[in-house]
């Protein structure tokens, strides 16, 4: 999703713009472009497609001063062009302005703009907003207009803002989109998150919504919207959270899915401190409130929403606590019915997904207490919630998720054995061997890493058809969600998820030659195994072409699979986390072999801060 950067330096700060707008890269972004205040007005350069284009353009007709913004665009209103890229700037060249976010009554602000005779080069709503605050900082303190103009605004935003009356000072405001100010040896700063400047700050203030932010040589000042000045609070900058490279892995993608052992590893030992009790510091629920829980509805969307369905049967199974889940987009527009005790779990990677966001202030309007399972400290979900319980996989910089699902599910399965004993229904025994179990799941993943050329071999073998079919049982039913998802995600060849035992009321009738079924069929203590088995047998008869993924030593699949990916045994509740991981590699063999680009998939954000 969009990115943002601004500065206010000593020196040059173009390729520190340059620097942050390449760290935001991971977001995703289809056009970007930088804005400095030059000899009389501001300067800007813009351009559609990689950061490589915007170079070429600062090479050809450099930019130099000791302020400035940039931003990477993920195109909402209007095509991916350079007209449409920020920042956008007013006729008079007097103000220029990056945003992240939408604002929804840009049409209303429009109007009144056309009727005053301002034109248009755009399609954008941000360029509406820049002409309204151009308009009301025209005369008076720009402070005062700037605070005025974004009175009139509704919506989401982030904004970096630059203007011609002050040529050293960079504004930032924040309402609904993440925006952080930080401050190091070569000047402050204005960025989306912390990665983008992460080499060059030691500090930063997570802004809170509604507060604006003033930055110039003689430092940084906080106001709210009404103008008050605000005490910020300053938060050293943990670089073992935030640092990334790819560490000679051809892609950060394949270098997270290969992170999976040791972010799990990490997660039990953090977790689990003397490998016997589970000890989850920031949940901070008393045992007495863990008890009075009624309800559990979990909320979260994308690869997340995957974790919750995995989240909802563990919890079931062994808490006996009745539990539901939503899409953060379907939850916050329905008329859920959830009381003082229900707990709400939002799950979510970045902690600033906005319809997750927007899913958990509805929660706690209504009493509910919100519980987080997210991956980024100081991220908006974690501010706003109760209790927490973090994923710590690192920063994950490939769009498509991988080591902060497998950690959610962990911590889904942490959680679930500390509820399951506080709450009586799983004995000391049982929770115990359920824990031996899930800490010898590490050792799985690896096993499945290793077979990583066999898995190769396989996608190369089903990459071309249009569409693939992934079909799972019960807690495999998310996995081949999932499965698909990463596939069509990465890859862009299309996919479906089923759960089995539906394919008979429609994808059935896909069924050919041609069609690879990917059948989720490890080994279950029960009938369900059997069941998955029959599906295959339907999916044979009718010509499908079969991958299974099957236990070692399973021989009930043979004849029936063309390809089997054999995983370790593991108890059912548990063998997703491993399951998953031979989908990954499948998924991202088949994009290898497809060609595209893996870490920055076309048209999809790391992290979308928009409904
Ligand atoms: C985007 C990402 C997905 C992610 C989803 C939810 O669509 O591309 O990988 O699963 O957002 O993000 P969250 O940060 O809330 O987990």
């Amino acid at each position: 999703m969009c990115g943002i950067v601004g500065m206010v330096g000593r020196e040059d700060v173009v390729p520190y713009l340059m620097e942050g707008l390449k760290r935001l890269e991971y977001r995703g972004y289809d056009s970007a472009g930088v804005a400095v205040p030059g000899p009389e007005e501001l300067q800007s350069r813009r351009a559609v497609g990689r950061l490589a284009a915007l170079e070429q353009k600062l090479l050809s007709s450099p930019l130099s001063a000791t302020c400035g913004i940039g931003h990477t665009r993920w195109a909402t209103h209007g095509e991916p062009s350079e007209r449409n890229s920020h920042p956008h700037m007013d006729a008079a060249k007097n103000l220029a302005v990056v945003h992240n976010g939408i604002i929804e009554n840009y049409l209303e602000l429009k109007d009144t703009l056309i009727e005053a005779g301002v034109g248009f080069l755009s399609d954008t709503d941000t360029e509406v907003l820049t002409h309204h605050i151009a308009r009301k900082t025209a005369d008076g303190d720009f402070l005062d207009g700037f605070r005025a103009a974004l009175g009139d605004a509704r919506g989401a935003y982030a904004l970096g803002v630059i203007h011609r009356g002050e040529p050293g000072v960079v504004y930032a405001a924040r309402l609904g989109s993440p925006l952080i100010v930080g401050r190091g040896p070569a000047g402050l700063f204005i960025a989306s998150d912390v990665p983008a400047i992460l080499p060059h700050v030691d500090q930063v203030i997570y802004l809170k919504d509604g507060e604006l932010a003033r930055l110039s040589e003689t430092g940084i000042e906080v106001f709210s919207l009404d103008g008050t000045p605000q005490s910020a609070e300053w938060v050293k900058v943990d670089l073992e959270d935030h640092a990334a490279d790819a560490a000679g892995f051809e892609t950060f993608m394949l270098k997270e899915i290969h992170e999976q052992p040791r972010v799990i590893r990490g997660l039990l030992e953090k977790y689990v401190p003397g490998g016997k009790e589970i000890h989850l510091p920031d949940l901070s629920m008393s045992d007495e409130v863990l008890r009075g829980i009624e309800r559990i509805m979990i909320v979260s969307c994308g690869t997340a929403y995957y974790a919750a369905m995995y989240g909802r049967l563990l919890i079931e199974k062994f808490t006996g606590i009745p539990v539901e889940t939503d899409l953060g987009s379907e939850f916050r527009y329905r008329d859920p019915k959830i009381a003082k005790n229900t707990l709400v779990i939002a799950v979510s990677q970045s902690g600033e997904t906005a319809d997750t966001l927007a899913s958990i202030k509805m929660a706690r309007g209504a009493g509910c207490p919100v519980l987080s399972i997210c991956n980024v400290a100081g991220s908006s979900l974690v501010r706003e919630s109760d209790h927490i319980i973090y994923t710590r996989a690192g920063p994950e910089i490939g769009v498509a998720s991988t080591k902060a699902f497998t950690a959610q599910l962990t911590a889904f399965a942490l959680f679930t054995l500390h509820a399951g004993k506080v709450r009586g229904e799983l004995r000391a025994a049982e929770n115990a061997v359920l824990l031996r179990e899930l800490q010898d799941i590490p050792n799985g993943i690896h096993y499945v890493l290793g077979r990583e050329d066999e898995i190769r071999e396989v996608a190369g073998k089903h990459h071309e058809g249009p569409s693939a079919l992934y079909l799972g049982r019960r807690f495999n039913y998310p996995m081949a969600l999932e499965g698909a998802l990463k596939n069509k995600e990465i890859s862009y060849q299309h996919a479906e998820g089923y759960a089995a035992g539906e394919m008979k009321h429609g994808p059935i009738a896909l069924i050919n030659e041609y069609l690879p079924v990917i059948c989720i069929c490890t080994e279950t203590e029960d009938e369900v195994a059997e069941k998955m088995i029959s599906n295959m047998r339907e999916v044979d008869a009718r010509g499908g072409r079969i991958i299974a993924i099957a236990t070692q030593g399973d021989t009930r699949v043979d004849g029936l699979a063309e390809d089997v990916i054999h995983v370790p045994r593991a108890r059912e509740c548990f063998s997703p986390l491993i399951n998953v991981v031979a989908l990954q590699l499948l998924a991202y063999y088949a994009a290898q072999a497809r060609g595209t680009d893996i870490d920055k998939p076309r048209n999809l954000a790391k992290s979308v801060t928009v409904e």
